[in-house]
């Protein structure tokens, strides 16, 4: 079997939010991606999704810290990087040419004033390799080949600034952007939040067919579950800084095991079958600074006990199977929660 990309153990990252004080806003994750898969991060708004986005690719805002932890990239040749060991340059070449973010919310800080292609410009140059520099017509051609990729004309969209396009066009410059050194891991955070949906789906096909033809692996970000049950092979659903469940985009969106990601299941309407009763998880996440004994998400949860107030549970495997599939939650009553999603047959 071949070995995980990119190899994470333990890692929590926290930000300084008083003098003396931090909030833990990713807890103890652990997971490993394997070459060409997507794993999709799921959970609602202040879970901890973007920190970990950010912290893979070492993008923390000054006061968030890796506090431990591991993070570890495998070239194909079997070599490999301790993401958390390397020196400003070795990070810097990492970044882009081995794994690149399209980042939350970026549509809207491209540069006002730069057009399109200087973005290019700006991009390419400030990666290209030693002696050869790249010439202007290298630059166009690249430009052009990229996003061509993605289905634009690149002859409007180069000389055109940043107001001048549509939301829609815009990620799919930003997914370009990201594609333009050829990295093995590509990183979205919300790539398709703020689109109508229309255009979200015309993303999801791009990056659908782009993996293909590229093969990157991918970590998806989104609170959309429908979003995620399309593009993801793997699933990973947070809570307060934690990956509470995680497995196989079937495994968890069909017999998800864990009360948190039944509440978000339920909230969300099926697309065939008859609309059940839609339901929203009661109350909110809490705060990190503030966070409840035991299981965290015990206050939400009507699967509750007196044993959850007391233990954390520890994120447990259910279901043993291949490395790269298998399926688990933290939840002390796991093996008691069924819940599969009626799909009713048209008669
Ligand atoms: N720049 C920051 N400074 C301090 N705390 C932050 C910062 N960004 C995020 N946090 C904390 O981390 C939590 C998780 O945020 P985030 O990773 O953005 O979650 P998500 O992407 O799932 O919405 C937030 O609720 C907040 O407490
Ligand atoms: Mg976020």
């Amino acid at each position: 079997m071949t070995e995980p990309i990119l190899s994470v153990r333990d890692l929590s990252i926290m930000y300084t939010t008083g003098r003396k004080t931090g909030v833990t806003a990713a807890a103890d994750v652990s997971f490993d991606l394997y070459p060409g898969q997507s794993m999709a991060l799921v959970g609602e708004s202040g879970c901890g999704k973007t920190t970990l986005g950010l912290g893979l690719l070492r993008l923390l805002p000054r006061l968030g810290k890796v506090s431990s932890g591991e993070i570890v990239y495998r070239f194909k040749d079997g070599m490999s990087l301790d993401i958390l060991r390397l020196g400003k340059e070795d990070l810097r070449k990492f970044r882009w040419h081995e794994a690149a973010m399209v980042f939350q919310g970026a549509m809207n800080s491209f540069n006002p004033v730069l057009r399109i292609g200087e973005h290019f410009t700006d991009t390419l140059r400030s990666h290209e390799g030693g002696e050869r520099r790249l010439t202007r017509a290298d630059i166009a051609e690249r430009a052009a080949e990229l996003l061509r990729m993605v289905r634009l004309e690149p002859a409007r969209v180069l000389r055109s600034f940043p107001h001048e396009l549509s939301g829609g066009m815009k990620q799919r410059i930003l997914i370009a952007l990201a594609l333009a050194l050829e990295p093995q891991v590509l990183v979205l955070d919300e790539p398709t939040t703020a689109l109508d949906i229309l255009t979200q789906r015309s993303i999801v096909e791009q990056l659908h067919e782009l993996r293909e033809r590229l093969g990157f692996a991918m970590v998806f970000i989104t609170h959309d579950l429908g979003l995620a049950a399309e593009l993801a092979d793997r699933v990973a659903t947070m809570y307060a800084g934690r990956i509470i469940e995680t497995g196989t985009a079937e495994d968890v969106f069909y017999e998800p095991r864990h009360p948190y990601t039944v509440g978000l299941i339920k909230a969300v309407p099926p697309v065939v079958g008859d609309l059940p009763e839609l339901s929203s998880i009661p109350g909110s996440p809490p705060s990190l600074a503030d966070l409840p004994s035991g299981c965290s998400f015990h206050p939400r949860c009507g699967y509750v006990r007196d044993e959850c107030t007391g233990t954390r549970p520890e994120l447990t495997v259910l279901t043993e199977r291949a490395l790269d599939e298998g399926h688990a939650a933290a939840c002390l009553r796991a093996g008691e929660i069924e819940y599969t999603r009626k799909v009713v047959a048209s008669a």
